[in-house]
């Protein structure tokens, strides 16, 4: 199995560029059910996840152009085969493909998903998409460990209140109610930069979705979406990573292809920390800095804090020469990088969903476990600061999310290299 050893100590100077969002571009390559014709995508990141949503989507039917896929471009065209259902084997690997239930079962009434896999973050259920499904008119019925529902008449606008904030919810009725007969109102939805960009590319093919409140929607149901091209957005939570890598250990770091207004509850951090930084239009560089203050985070829907960037921020917040302190509020199980970092060195505790992070001395390279995508790349991190060798073990984990890791890093001057 591949391994990702670092030797840490190297400080980062040059450019790092940032690609396309992983949470971005698989629910719009899911909305390709909508519509017949070809969806056209640039700036997609070439990712495990991306591969994987690929094949949910050609197991339903849908032809994939990835012959430029390496220069981050992919089209997808929906061909309806008479086959409804996202299959164990696919899903159990990644959980986003649960947002093929949505525009499946609008498209053709039908749609079966295995209860998904993914992240071992939590027991992350998909109540919410089923609630908010079912307001549309739709049947279900647990079975086998599958989701299969109808919805023989069609699916007709309603009004639907999520009880709690969910991204995957909110992108799966946004584009459920899309092809639904007449109006929906869906109140309490995610407005993370992902589901705006799904809007925004939802409305390209033709979806009339608008804002009538911060969190409430009004999309008027159509018979019929268009192919569309589309950007999709810079990744916040790549661009977070990199940056914090640049307060770790960057010597004028320039993180490249971001989108400034989404970084803004990273960059609000940075600020109480006194971290050195220059924001350009599209740009940051970032440098080393001495942390003499403690910050109390918590994780939160955004604008707050994301939680994808937890584990990240813990490790520049054990550099601090003060106390911090992190809630995590939206996944109950994840802390699994904590017992990692604390075998380099890091000294961090935990009370139920808060953790405690105190000063700690140099850290020292180990052998560690990834556990899941962001609790891996903080062990990145912790290894570029650490010295000697860290060795990180599990490493598809880092595959499904970050692109050409150890290039990005090494070509900056960091010492890290990928093993078999
Ligand atoms: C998405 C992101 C993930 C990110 C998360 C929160 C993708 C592919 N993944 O995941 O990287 O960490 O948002 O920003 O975009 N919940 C329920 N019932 C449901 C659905 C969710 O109780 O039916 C709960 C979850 O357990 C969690 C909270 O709602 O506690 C938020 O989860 P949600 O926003 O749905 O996360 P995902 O869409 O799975």
């Amino acid at each position: 199995m591949e391994k990702i050893v670092i030797t840490g100590g190297e400080p980062l100077s040059g450019n790092i560029t940032i690609g396309g969002s992983k949470n971005a571009v698989l629910p719009i390559m899911a909305a390709c059910i909508l519509t017949d014709e070809a969806v056209h995508l640039t700036n997609v990141p070439n990712l495990q996840d991306i591969q994987t949503m690929i094949k949910v989507l050609e197991s339903l039917g849908v032809k994939a152009d990835i012959s430029n896929l390496s220069q981050n471009k992919l089209t997808v065209c929906y061909e309806d085969i008479n086959k409804n259902i996202a299959e164990y084997d696919l899903v159990r690997k990644m959980r986003a493909s649960v947002l093929i239930l949505g525009p499946l079962l609008a498209r053709k009434k039908e749609a079966s998903v295995s209860l998904p896999g993914g992240c071992a973050i939590g027991a992350r259920p998909i109540d919410m998409h089923i609630d908010a499904l079912k307001k549309l008119g739709a049947e279900f019925v647990l079975d086998s460990g599958y989701v299969n529902c109808k919805a023989p008449k069609g699916l007709k606008g309603n009004k639907i209140d999520l009880k709690k904030i969910s991204v995957g919810a909110s992108e799966n009725i946004i584009m459920a109610a899309s092809l639904a007969s007449g109006e929906s109102e869906i109140n309490n939805i995610a407005i993370e930069p992902e589901v705006i960009d799904l809007i925004k590319c939802l409305k390209s093919m033709g979806s009339e979705i608008d804002f009538i409140g911060d969190r409430k929607i009004l999309i008027q149901g159509k018979e019929n979406l268009r192919g569309t091209t589309h950007e999709v957005i810079p990744d916040r939570i790549e661009a977070g990573t990199y940056m914090i890598a640049g307060a770790l250990i960057g010597n004028n770091l320039k993180i490249q292809n971001i989108e400034p207004d989404h970084m803004q509850n990273i960059l609000n951090v940075f600020e109480e920390l006194k971290i050195d930084f220059k924001l350009n239009k599209d740009s940051i560089s970032i440098s080393k800095s001495d942390i003499e203050v403690g910050v109390n985070l918590q994780t939160e829907e955004y604008p707050g804090f994301p939680t994808d960037l937890q584990a990240q921020i813990m490790v520049l917040l054990s550099k601090s020469k003060k106390n911090s302190s992190i809630i995590e509020n939206i996944f109950e199980n994840r802390f699994m990088h904590v017992p990692e970092l604390n075998r380099m060195g890091t000294q961090i505790s935990i009370e139920g969903n808060k953790s405690i992070i105190s000063p700690s001395s140099e850290l020292i390279g180990a052998p560690v476990m990834a556990t899941d995508l962001r609790a891996s790349v903080s062990l990145v991190l912790a290894g570029l600061i650490s010295k000697g060798e860290t060795i990180i073990n599990r490493i598809y984990h880092i595959d499904r999310g970050y692109e050409e890791i150890e290039k990005k890093i090494s070509q900056c001057g960091g010492n890290i290299k990928r093993i078999k």
